[in-house]
Parts: structure tokens; C-alpha cells; sequence
């Protein structure tokens, strides 16, 4: 049997903290204990679909387990199977997965690992029917990956939303108004919860529970009228009213997910200072939530998934995903991963307690 000596690593989708703490944990004891060359596909599968690709050095993944980013480099949409390309009809997808084979080969890769969210593991998966060798790593900051209980960078994201959350608290308070803040997460409310619940968010938003408009306003107002003279509501991109929709930014066919969130949070704030007559402001906090540096456990969580992710390699067992279950890494088969995106269950018991502290979540 051919012993695995060249090995490859990408990271696909939108970035996150701790993707450069996997490529280190993966990179390092591949070269120092596996004698491994380890090749770095730039800018995820875009990349491995024109043959962007370079082998890595010892001082590459050095001194970068505390920056955010990525050193390859990351795209969403380079998705090989769905490859845009400008045409005279404008944009067309078509299948260029066998550009991505023939680099795969002309590399003689023995594996790819695959750093990325959803839109990556479907890929991860059908380059593995295809007989690929590949491994995946689950990343992204709205920690909606099903199989495994966090993704690395989703800490890292709670910590900024919490602290934007807190910051607006001393201003709102100052200033007796009511301050609405839109976070990321796409079709999942992790963020809006977790940072709503750690931030003392009065009014919640997510994707998993429709909202009725007067429910918010009668949460706002009735804070106001005990005297309470500010509000905090900490809404989830994807949130969306009871009888409405998503509110959707831009369309853009090239991207693996054509739907770019946004715009939700101002409809928030300004329907709520036109029903209750309070003063009230918006906060986007976008991209902020994705830079900078790793939190420590976002640090650990990554350093750990790439030496199982190495090791997964090492056993010949593709198609596998590392996974996070309770403190354990352990690996789960990529088809489980990809069954459905792992939203928040609204009988959770981080609901119920955000419920119990009076937090109002518009239902
Ligand atoms: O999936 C990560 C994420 O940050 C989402 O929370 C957000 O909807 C999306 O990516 C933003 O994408 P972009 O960086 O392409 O604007």
C-alpha cells in the first residue's frame, strides 16, 4: 500500500478565526513525524479548480496559531461542480470538477484535507464518491454544521457580537434609546443567541422562531413605560417576522450560497421607532464578527480538530469529517454532516433560560 506522503490542505467558503491553528496542527506533524510534503491549494476549491497550488514550508505554518485569516487564502465560489464562468450569456455554472481531478492527480496527492462549512463538506462528499481522498474540518462562525456540537469559530465571533452588545448597553443607557444590532449566522441564530443570552439582550431574533411585530413593540414599549428607559434587541440576520421573508441583500449566482443576508436589522429599527415613537438605532456589525484573532478556545478546539483530521489521513478513513462531541474530537461520516443545517431547536435549553432571565424572542 502506497504510504500517504503528499498531502493537501484548503480552506473553503467565507473565513473565519483559527483556520491558520488547523493548517499548523495538520502541516507540522505531517512534515515532522509523516516525512510529508504538504502542497497548500490557494483560495479553496477555486483554486484546486485552476491549479493554484504550492507546497508548504516549515516556516509557512509557523507563528500563525493566533492569527485569524487564513495563509491560503479562501473563496465561496469556486464550488467545482457549479464552477461560474462568463459567458456571453452572462453567468453560467458548469461542472469543472474534473480540472479539480486532474490537478488532484497531476500533484499525485495522496489526500486533501478540506477546512470549511456546508457549502465544503458537500463537496468533500462528492469528490469522495468520486474516489478522491478527502477529509473534512468543520469551520465557520454560525456554528451551523450538523455532527458536531461547535465549529471552530464560532467562539471567536460570540466574543466580539457579546462585546459590541455590551458596548451598546453603556450608550443606549446614556442615551435613553433603543439600540438594534444585526449579527451573522446565516439560516442558524447561534450568534444572535449566544450573544443576545451573554449580553443581557432584552429582545432576541433568530431564524427559528418568526417574530410578530407587536410582540416586539409591546417589549420595547412596556420596558419604557417601567421606567426602563433603554432597550437592547440583538436580531439574527436570517430572522425573519411571522408574515414576511428573509431579508436578502444581494443575489449573486456566483457564490455557492447565491443569497447574501442583511438589511433586517434597520427594517427592525425603524418600524419599532415608528410604532412606539422611541428613539432607536441600528448597529450592523458584520465583518467584524469574522476577523481578528482566535479566541483560546477557538485556538485549542482548531489545533485539536487538525491533528485528528492528520490522523484520519493517516487511517486511510475518507470521507470523514472531525467532529466535536461533548470534550471528545472524534470523526463522523460527511453524508451525516450534510443531512440539514443544525439550527437552533427552539425547545433548546439555552431558549429556556433566556426566557426564564425575560428575554422576548417575538413568538
Ligand atoms: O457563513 C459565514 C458568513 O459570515 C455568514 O454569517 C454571512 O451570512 C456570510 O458569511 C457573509 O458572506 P460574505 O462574506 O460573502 O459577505
Amino acid at each position: 500500500m502506497k504510504p500517504l506522503k503528499r498531502i493537501a490542505i484548503l480552506t473553503g467558503g467565507g473565513d473565519c478565526p483559527g483556520l491558520n491553528a488547523v493548517i499548523r496542527s495538520i502541516a507540522k506533524p505531517a512534515m515532522s513525524y509523516f516525512g510529508a510534503t504538504v502542497i497548500g491549494i490557494e483560495d479553496g476549491f477555486e483554486g484546486f479548480v485552476e491549479g493554484r497550488m504550492r507546497e508548504l514550508t516549515s516556516q509557512d505554518v509557523a507563528g500563525i496559531v493566533n492569527i485569524g485569516g487564513t495563509i491560503l487564502g479562501t473563496s465561496n465560489k469556486g464550488d467545482p461542480f457549479h464552477f461560474p464562468v462568463l459567458t456571453d450569456n452572462g453567468i453560467e455554472t458548469k461542472d469543472y470538477s474534473d480540472r479539480a481531478i486532474k490537478h488532484y492527480k497531476d500533484w499525485d496527492l495522496d489526500a486533501v484535507v478540506a477546512i470549511g462549512g456546508d457549502g465544503t463538506m458537500h463537496i468533500v462528499d462528492k469528490f469522495t464518491d468520486m474516489g478522491l481522498n478527502l477529509v473534512g474540518v468543520p469551520k465557520t462562525i454560525d456554528n451551523d454544521l450538523s455532527s458536531t456540537d461547535q465549529t471552530f469559530g464560532y467562539d471567536s465571533a460570540l466574543t466580539v457580537a457579546t462585546e459590541a452588545v455590551d458596548r451598546l448597553h453603556t450608550t443606549a443607557s446614556a442615551h435613553h434609546r433603543v439600540m438594534v444590532i444585526e449579527v451573522m449566522g446565516r439560516y442558524a441564530g447561534w450568534i444572535a443567541l449566544g450573544s443576545g443570552l451573554a449580553g443581557g439582550a432584552d429582545v432576541i431574533l433568530i431564524p427559528e422562531i418568526p417574530f410578530k411585530w407587536e410582540r416586539v413593540f409591546d417589549a420595547v414599549s412596556s420596558r419604557s413605560k417601567h421606567g426602563k428607559k433603554f432597550s437592547i434587541v440583538c436580531v439574527a440576520e436570517g430572522a425573519k417576522p411571522a408574515d414576511g421573508d428573509l431579508v436578502v441583500k444581494e443575489k449573486d449566482a456566483k457564490r455557492t450560497d447565491p443569497l447574501r443576508l442583511g438589511g433586517i436589522g434597520d427594517l427592525v429599527a425603524k418600524r419599532i421607532e415608528a410604532s412606539t415613537g422611541l428613539e432607536t438605532r441600528v448597529t450592523v456589525l458584520g465583518h467584524l464578527q469574522r476577523g481578528g484573532s482566535p479566541t483560546p478556545f477557538d485556538r485549542i478546539l482548531a489545533t485539536k480538530y487538525g491533528s485528528m483530521a492528520l490522523q484520519l489521513v493517516a487511517e486511510k478513513k475518507f470521507g470523514h469529517m472531525v467532529s466535536l462531541r461533548g470534550t471528545e474530537v472524534v470523526s463522523v461520516p460527511v453524508k451525516q454532516a450534510i443531512l440539514k443545517l443544525r439550527t437552533v431547536p427552539p425547545d433548546s435549553q439555552l431558549i429556556f433560560s433566556a426566557r426564564a432571565v425575560g428575554t422576548v424572542f417575538g413568538d
